[in-house]
C-alpha cells in the first residue's frame, strides 16, 4: 500500500495519461468518418456495425471520463448516474459490435476470435458487473469494475500507439499489418489491464468517497 503523497502523485499521472488516451480514442472515432478509403473492406460492407461501434465507443469514452471526476460524483450525483447509464449503454453497443466485427469481418483473420474477442467479452462483463455492483450499493467494487472496463476501452488508443510506429518500421503491406495489428491489440489490452489491476490493488480502500452515494 502506498502512502498518501505517492498515491496523489501517481493518481495525477494515471489520470492525465488516461484522459489523453480517452481523447485520442475519441479522435480516432472521428477519423473513421473522415476517410472513405478503409483498410478493412468489411467497413464498407457493414457500415452500420462499424459506424455504431465507433460512435458508441466515442460516447462511452466521453461519458466514462466524466465518471472518474470526483467533483461530479460528489456535487452532482444525479449527473454522475445519468452519464454513467449512457456510458454503460454505449459501452455495451461498442462491445457487442466489436464481437460482431471479429466474427463477420476480422482484418486479422480468424485469430481475432481467440485473441481480440475475449477482451470484448471481458469489457462487457466488466460493464455489467459495475452496473450490478452499483445497484447493490457496493460502490467500492463498482469503482473497480468501471476502472477495468475503462482500461479496456482506452486500450484501443494505446493499440494505435503501438501499431503505427511498429508498422512504419518496415514495408507497409496488409500481410505485415495484420499480425502487427493483432499483436498490438493484445499487447495494449494486456498492458492496460495490468496497470488497472495494479492501480485497483494499490488504491483499494484509499479513494472510496462516501459522497458518491
Ligand atoms: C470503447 C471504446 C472504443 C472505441 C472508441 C473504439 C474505436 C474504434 C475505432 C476508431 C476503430 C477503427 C475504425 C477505422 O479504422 O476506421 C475500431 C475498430 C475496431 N475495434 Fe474498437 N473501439 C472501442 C472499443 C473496442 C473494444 C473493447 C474492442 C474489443 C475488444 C474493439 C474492437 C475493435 C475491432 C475488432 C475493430 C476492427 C479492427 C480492424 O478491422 O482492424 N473496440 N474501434
Amino acid at each position: 500500500m502506498y502512502g498518501p503523497a505517492e498515491v496523489a502523485t501517481s493518481k495525477s499521472l494515471v489520470v492525465a495519461v488516461t484522459a489523453a488516451l480517452a481523447l485520442l480514442g475519441i479522435a480516432l472515432s472521428f477519423e473513421h468518418f473522415l476517410g472513405a478509403d478503409h483498410y478493412n473492406p468489411g467497413f464498407l460492407r457493414y457500415p452500420l456495425i462499424i459506424g455504431a461501434h465507433v460512435v458508441a465507443g466515442a460516447v462511452y469514452l466521453a461519458c466514462g471520463m466524466l465518471q472518474f471526476v470526483g467533483q461530479v460524483r460528489s456535487r452532482w450525483p444525479a449527473a454522475h448516474r445519468a452519464t454513467g447509464r449512457v456510458a454503460i449503454v454505449s459501452g455495451v453497443v461498442a462491445g457487442i459490435t466489436a464481437i460482431a466485427m471479429t466474427i463477420l469481418f476480422p482484418f486479422h483473420g480468424a485469430a481475432a476470435v481467440y485473441l481480440v474477442m475475449p477482451f470484448a467479452v471481458l469489457f462487457l462483463f466488466a460493464l455489467a458487473t459495475a452496473l450490478g455492483r452499483a445497484r447493490h450499493r457496493d460502490f467500492a467494487r463498482h469503482r473497480e469494475w468501471m476502472i477495468r472496463a475503462f482500461a479496456i476501452g482506452t486500450g484501443i488508443a494505446t493499440m494505435r500507439l503501438i501499431f503505427v510506429p511498429w508498422l512504419m518500421m518496415g514495408e507497409i503491406t496488409d500481410e505485415r499489418a495484420r499480425p502487427i495489428s493483432l499483436m498490438s491489440f493484445v499487447a495494449a489490452f494486456l498492458l492496460h489491464l495490468a496497470v488497472a489491476e495494479a492501480w485497483i490493488r494499490s488504491t483499494r480502500g484509499t479513494t472510496f468517497e462516501p459522497a458518491a452515494r
